[in-house]
């Protein structure tokens, strides 16, 4: 069988994942389950303030192409001022219904929360990834390009195995991330089915759970004012 599908293709019979491979378990990717979608979360106004105070910042952490890091662009930190996170934790809680969240204290990592992410076409692609289930157990993206490529949202994928086979796309415990789970140093793109695309919107807020397979869609943009700003959030709470 030889045939190139993105997504899971809706009518064709797959055949079934190999039984001596090693899998992920599948969490259909549901709104209001397991990811919560909500447009013009701040006032426009506001929400373009965020954005010129973002792209204001002096002070840049740089990643791909310039540095050796695994993440691409450049970020600075404290995006929000304290009530404006301060609205978006409430807010998230609300919806996951929990009490308490907090960022995860890690002496060997940075967890770049509230951090502004600033990536252009040429900096960045795809890399479908889980975020570490020690750092974050919800995840959220602020998108702040008032004129953006919609399709360079956030999406979530699944496992794609060589056989086309349609596998899981979420890290359970014991396992922290993709290379515990899978027994892998890395996996391509090719390896996996693309399965719920998020539009990327000015000013519309996405949170999900962390531990699904997940990446920005794609990058766009080739200077400050062109290329895909987004401000990324990362939380740990009971389970
Ligand atoms: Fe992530």
């Amino acid at each position: 069988m030889s045939f190139k599908h993105q997504k899971v293709p809706k009518s064709v019979v797959l055949p079934s994942v190999p039984s001596d491979a090693p899998g992920l378990r599948y969490e259909k990717p549901e709104l209001g389950s397991n990811y919560w979608v909500v447009d013009e979360f701040f006032k426009h106004e506001e929400a373009m303030a965020i954005r010129s105070s973002c792209l204001k910042k002096e002070v840049w952490k740089y990643g791909k192409p310039y540095t050796k890091e695994l993440w691409p662009g450049m970020r600075t930190p404290n995006a929000l001022n304290s009530k404006q996170l301060k609205k978006i934790e409430k807010y998230v809680k609300s919806v996951i219904k929990k009490n308490k969240l907090w960022v995860a204290d890690s002496n060997k990592v940075v967890v770049d929360t509230n951090t502004a992410i600033l990536v252009g076409a040429e900096e960045g692609a795809s890399r479908p990834h889980v975020d570490n289930r020690y750092l974050c157990r919800y995840a959220a993206v602020l998108y702040l390009n008032p004129d953006p490529i919609t399709s360079a949202g956030t999406s979530f994928y699944r496992l794609k195995y060589a056989n086309e086979a349609a596998g899981g796309n979420i890290v359970d415990p014991p396992y922290a991330n993709l290379v515990d789970a899978l027994n892998v140093s890395s996996l391509p793109y090719s390896a996996w089915y693309k399965d719920i695309d998020i539009e990327n919107r000015f000013n519309r807020l996405i949170i999900f759970k962390g531990s699904i397979v997940h990446s920005a869609s794609e990058y766009f943009g080739d200077d400050l004012n062109t290329k895909r700003l987004a401000i990324t959030f990362f939380w740990m709470c009971e389970d």
